[in-house]
C-alpha cells in the first residue's frame, strides 16, 4: 500500500483522524420518499450532533425554496459540527448556498461538476476544457466568499486520471480545502478505488494542501469496503449516511464505516470522533423521518445483528460473550436487557429513562411522552426500550402535521366488506366519514380519501412489529406518491390499524409540505 503524503485535516489532532461527513439529509434525501421536513430534518441533524459527526452536509439550498430553509435552520441551530451546503459549479448555486449557510458558526459550500468523459459529452455537453475552467471559476468564487469550501469531481472514479489531476491540482490551487471523490455509480471496487485516491496523493503536486475524501455509492454492494479502501489509501475523510441511505442503492453506511474502524482498530488504525452509543438512536430516527425500514439483518442496526438463535451459539454466549459478538451491542446504543417499564412506573423514573436513551426533552415535550407512555403502559404490560423509541420519534415525526387522527371503528363480519368509520382533526376542524373495503386498512384508507380527497396514489404498505408478543407496537410505512414525487408516512400504535392510518395520515402531510415547499424548479444532484 501507498503511504499517504502528509495529509492536512482542520479538525485533526493526529494524521490518523478521519473526518465523518455525514450526508444523509442530502444525499440520503435523494432517495426515492425519503423527503423529511423542516422538524424532521432539526430533529436528524440534532442527534448527528449529539453522534459527535464532524461534518452535516444539510441540503442542496439551490434546488428549492425548502432546501434552503432547512439548511439555513441547521446551520443556525448547530452548535459543534461543520454545516455544508450543496452547489454546482455556477455562481447562482453558491450565492444560494453561501447565503444559507450565513447563521452556521463553521459553515462549509461544497461545489462539484462532472469529469468523467460520459457525464462531460452527454449530460454536461461541455468539452474538457470548458470543465477544467468552470472548475477554477467555481471553486474561486466559492472561496472569496467562504472559508470552507470542498470539491468533488462528480462520476470521478470513471475519469481519466491525467484529467482528474488536473482538476484536483486546480482546485486546490483555486482555494479548495478538501477534494472529495465520488464513485458517483458504485462501480469501483476496493482496490481500483485504493489506487486511485494513492494515485492523486502521489501526482497532484499540492495534494498535501488539501483533505482528500470518499463518496462511495452502493450499487455492487462494496460503498464500505471502498470508502475504507480510499482511507488506507491516505484519505481522511468519509462521506455517508446513517442506514446507508441514499440515491439507488445508498451511500456508505456511517454506523457501518464507523464499527469497522472501532473494532478493527488493528488492521484500521484510524480515529474518529463518533458517541457509539448514539448510533441505534440515530439510525432509528432516520428509519421513523423517511420510512425506510431497516432490513433485519442489516449490519450493526438490524434487528437481528445481535440475536443468537441457534443452540450452540446461545451457549457460547452464555460461556464467553466473545465467543460469537466481535463487538458489544452496548457499544452501539442497544440494551442487552431492554425490559423497562410498567404501568407503575413513575415521572422520575421515565425521565431518567428517557435520557439514558439519549433524549433531552424539553418539559412540555418529557410530560407529553409521560401521557403517552402511560397510555402504552396501560394497553401493553412490558413497555422496553424501544417501545419508549417508537413513542417518542413517532411524536416527533407528526409535531407539526395539519391533519391528525382523532378517530377510528372498525366493522367487521367474516365473508363481508370491511367498515370503517374515521373522524380526522384538518387544521382544527373535526371531519368523520365512513368507508367500505376489500379488508380493514382499505376501508380506512378509503375514508381518509373521502374526508380529505387527493390524487396521491399509494405506493407501499408495510408493517413490522417493534418489539415481540402479539401485543407488539406496529410500525407502519405508507408511501404516496403524486407527481412523479413519493414521500413516505410513519405511524406506530399496539393497534395496527390506528398505525396505518397514522402513518398514512403522516404521508398526506408529507405531501401538503412538499406542495408548499418545493420551487417548480426543484432538481437533485
Ligand atoms: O454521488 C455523487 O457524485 C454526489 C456528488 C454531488 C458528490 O453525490
Ligand atoms: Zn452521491
Amino acid at each position: 500500500m501507498t503511504a499517504p503524503k502528509t495529509v492536512n485535516t482542520d479538525m485533526n489532532e493526529s494524521s490518523q483522524r478521519v473526518v465523518i461527513f455525514d450526508t444523509t439529509l442530502r444525499d440520503g434525501e435523494q432517495s426515492p420518499g425519503a423527503s423529511m421536513t423542516l422538524d424532521e430534518k432539526l430533529r436528524v441533524a440534532e442527534v448527528l450532533e449529539a453522534l459527535g459527526v464532524d461534518v452535516i452536509e444539510a441540503g442542496f439550498p439551490i434546488a428549492s425554496n425548502g432546501d434552503f430553509e432547512s439548511v439555513h435552520e441547521v446551520a443556525k441551530a448547530s452548535d459543534s459540527a461543520v454545516i455544508c451546503g450543496l452547489a454546482r459549479a455556477s455562481e447562482k448555486d453558491i450565492d444560494r448556498a453561501v447565503e444559507a449557510l450565513k447563521p452556521a458558526r463553521r459553515g462549509r459550500v461544497h461545489t462539484f461538476i462532472s469529469t468523467s468523459p460520459l457525464h462531460m459529452k452527454y449530460k454536461l455537453q461541455m468539452d474538457p476544457e470548458d470543465v477544467h475552467q468552470a472548475v477554477i471559476d467555481s471553486v474561486t468564487y466559492a472561496r472569496n466568499r467562504i472559508d470552507d469550501v470542498q470539491w468533488s469531481p462528480e462520476d470521478g472514479t470513471r475519469t481519466e486520471h491525467d484529467f482528474l489531476c488536473r482538476c484536483v491540482e486546480s482546485a486546490i490551487k483555486a482555494g479548495a480545502t478538501t477534494i472529495n471523490i465520488p464513485d458517483t455509480v458504485g462501480y469501483a471496487t476496493p482496490d481500483e478505488f485504493h489506487a486511485l485516491i494513492a494515485m492523486l496523493l502521489n501526482r497532484v503536486p499540492n495534494a498535501d494542501k488539501a483533505v482528500f475524501s470518499t463518496h462511495c455509492h452502493n450499487d455492487l454492494g462494496l460503498a464500505v469496503a471502498n470508502s475504507l479502501a480510499g482511507v488506507q489509501a491516505g484519505a481522511r475523510q468519509i462521506e455517508c449516511t446513517i442506514n446507508g441511505l441514499g440515491e439507488r442503492a445508498g451511500n456508505a453506511a456511517l454506523e457501518e464505516v464507523v464499527m469497522a474502524i472501532r473494532t478493527r482498530n488493528d488492521r484500521l488504525p484510524f480515529d474518529v470522533g463518533i458517541n457509539t452509543e448514539q448510533i441505534m438512536r440515530a439510525s432509528h430516527l432516520v428509519s421513523t423521518v423517511t420510512g425506510f425500514q431497516v432490513q433485519n439483518n442489516k449490519a450493526i442496526v438490524g434487528a437481528n445483528a445481535f440475536a443468537h438463535e441457534s443452540g450452540i451459539h446461545q451457549d457460547g454466549m452464555l460461556k464467553n460473550a466473545g465467543t460469537y459478538e466481535i463487538m458489544t451491542p452496548e457499544s452501539v446504543g442497544v440494551n442487552r436487557s431492554s425490559l423497562v417499564m410498567g404501568k407503575h412506573s413513575g415521572r422520575h423514573a421515565f425521565k431518567v429513562k428517557l435520557k439514558e436513551l439519549g433524549y433531552d426533552l424539553g418539559d412540555n415535550a418529557i410530560q407529553d411522552a409521560f401521557r403517552r407512555f402511560k397510555d402504552l403502559a396501560d394497553r401493553k404490560k412490558d413497555v422496553y426500550d424501544e417501545d419508549i423509541i417508537a413513542l417518542v420519534d413517532d411524536e416527533v415525526v407528526r409535531h407539526n402535521d395539519v391533519i391528525k387522527l382523532s378517530d377510528l371503528e372498525i366493522v367487521i363480519h367474516a365473508g363481508q366488506m370491511q367498515k370503517a368509520r374515521l373522524t380526522l382533526n384538518v387544521e382544527g376542524e373535526e371531519k368523520t366519514a365512513e368507508a367500505e373495503g376489500n379488508g380493514s386498512v382499505d376501508a380506512c384508507f378509503r375514508a381518509i380519501r373521502k374526508i380529505f380527497p387527493h390524487d396521491a396514489e399509494l405506493q407501499l404498505y408495510q408493517v413490522h412489529a417493534v418489539t415481540e408478543g402479539t401485543d407488539a407496537q406496529a410500525e407502519v410505512t405508507v408511501r404516496l406518491s403524486e407527481d412523479g414525487k413519493s414521500v413516505n408516512g410513519e405511524g406506530a400504535d399496539t393497534d395496527t390499524l390506528v398505525a396505518s392510518c397514522r402513518a398514512y395520515v403522516h404521508a398526506l402531510n408529507k405531501l401538503l409540505v412538499k406542495r408548499e415547499k418545493e420551487a417548480p424548479s426543484a432538481l437533485s444532484a
